[in-house]
This record gives C-alpha cells, structure tokens and sequence, in this order.
C-alpha cells in the first residue's frame, strides 16, 4: 500500500521503523474500510507521489528539492488546449460549475462529470449557496483576457498542484474529470464580461 511510501519519502525509515509499521496500520484499516462499489473502484485508495508528500503528518520534514521536482512536473504534464481556444461558452460553463454530480458510486457514468466549483468558491454573486474553502471568484473577469492570464487559469484547472503542490481543489484535467470543451466553458464562465461571474448583484 502507498501510504508506506511517505515513510520512504521522508526518509523516517530510520526513525526505528515505528512511523513506517503504523503507515501500514493505517492503510490495512483504510483497505478493510473501503469497498469498491460501481465507478469508486479500490484504485482511489492508491496515492500519487503528489498525495504521498501531501499527506505526510504535519511537521514531517520533506526536502524542498522533492516539493520543487513534484510541482515541475505537474507543470509540465499540463495539456492546453490543441487549437489554442481557451474559451468556451459561459452559458455551459455555468452548468458544469454548478454541477456537484460524477466520479461518487451512486453517479450514472454516462453522463458527463460536474465541477461542482461552487461547493467551495462563491461565483456568480447572486447565488446564495456556496463554500468558502477556496478564495471567492466573483469578478474574476476583471483580470482580463491576456495570454498569461488564460495559460494560468486554464493550468489551475487543469493540475492546480503546477502550482501549489498540497491545494485541495480537483484537478480536473489531469484526472479527466472535465473534457477540453468543459474546460473551456468554465474558462468563459469565469472570464467572459458577459458572465454573471462578471456582474454586480443586484
Ligand atoms: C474542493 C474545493 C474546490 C473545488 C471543488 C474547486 N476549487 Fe478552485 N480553489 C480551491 C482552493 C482551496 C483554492 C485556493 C488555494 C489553491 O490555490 O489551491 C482554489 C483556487 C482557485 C482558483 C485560483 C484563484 C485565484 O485567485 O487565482 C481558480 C481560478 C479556481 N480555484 C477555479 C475553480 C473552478 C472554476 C472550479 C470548478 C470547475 C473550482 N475552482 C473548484 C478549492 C476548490
């Protein structure tokens, strides 16, 4: 089991192999906790070497070398878009933001997944229901349109470990949450002046 592998990573191996045997503990009880059920196969159980740093118990030390490595090379997997369109249609995108439904055992895998951002940033500033465990959207648009601001946005969709390696939000390209075209929608629900992402309320 991976969890194992944070011990490795953190070279506390040393450390008389205690964090190393209770790693193991922990993983047998999450195995034995978790039951593969439609879609959520055991397989989300397995960590990355992303996760296996993040989850690391506090005050862990982990080499800057190791962090600085990971996040080079979540930059450098990001896929832009293949004909350079960043933007899609704000009017999808609204849905695809909105939409807390993919990916969990009692969701219809035929359907397309949700982003579901609003469970944790507030968007359009006249819905009233939203999570703040991510920094508010409303206004995003005002950043404007430039290359980097569109390269940025698109990568923080795609893999926002590129850039902060621990975050918490999805990665929704690199786990092929969204497709390239809902990816692109979002992009025009957050940048499009016409978005309601971009109005004041009323
Ligand atoms: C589980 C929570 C979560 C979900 C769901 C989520 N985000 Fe985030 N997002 C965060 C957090 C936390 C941050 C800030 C910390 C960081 O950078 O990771 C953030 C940061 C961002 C930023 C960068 C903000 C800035 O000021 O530059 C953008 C843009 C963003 N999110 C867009 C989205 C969009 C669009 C969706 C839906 C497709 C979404 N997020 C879904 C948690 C989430």
């Amino acid at each position: 089991m991976r969890l194992a592998g944070v011990a490795r990573i953190v070279g506390l191996s040393l450390v008389a192999g205690s964090w190393t045997s209770a790693a193991e503990d922990i993983a047998a009880v999450l195995e034995s906790s978790f039951m593969a059920k439609n879609q959520a196969t055991m397989a989300r159980l397995q960590q990355d070497a992303v996760q296996e740093v993040c989850s690391a118990p506090r005050g862990t030390p982990v080499e800057e070398t190791v962090l600085s490595e990971l996040r080079q090379q979540r930059l450098d997997a990001v896929v832009l878009p293949a004909d350079g369109v960043f933007l899609g249609d704000w009017q999808r995108g609204a849905e695809v933001a909105g939409n807390g439904r993919g990916l969990q055992s009692s969701d219809d895998p035929t359907k397309p997944n949700g982003g579901n951002c609003y469970a944790c940033h507030q968007l359009a500033p006249d819905e009233v229901a939203y999570g703040n465990l991510g920094p508010s959207l409303t206004g995003y648009g005002a950043r404007g349109q430039s290359e980097p601001m569109l390269r940025y946005t698109w990568t923080k969709l795609w893999d926002t470990h590129a850039y902060n390696l621990c975050s918490h939000m999805p990665r929704f390209g690199a786990q092929g949450i969204l497709s390239e075209q809902q990816l692109r929608d979002v992009m025009a629900y957050l940048l499009d002046p016409a978005s309601p992402v971009n109005q004041t309320k009323q």
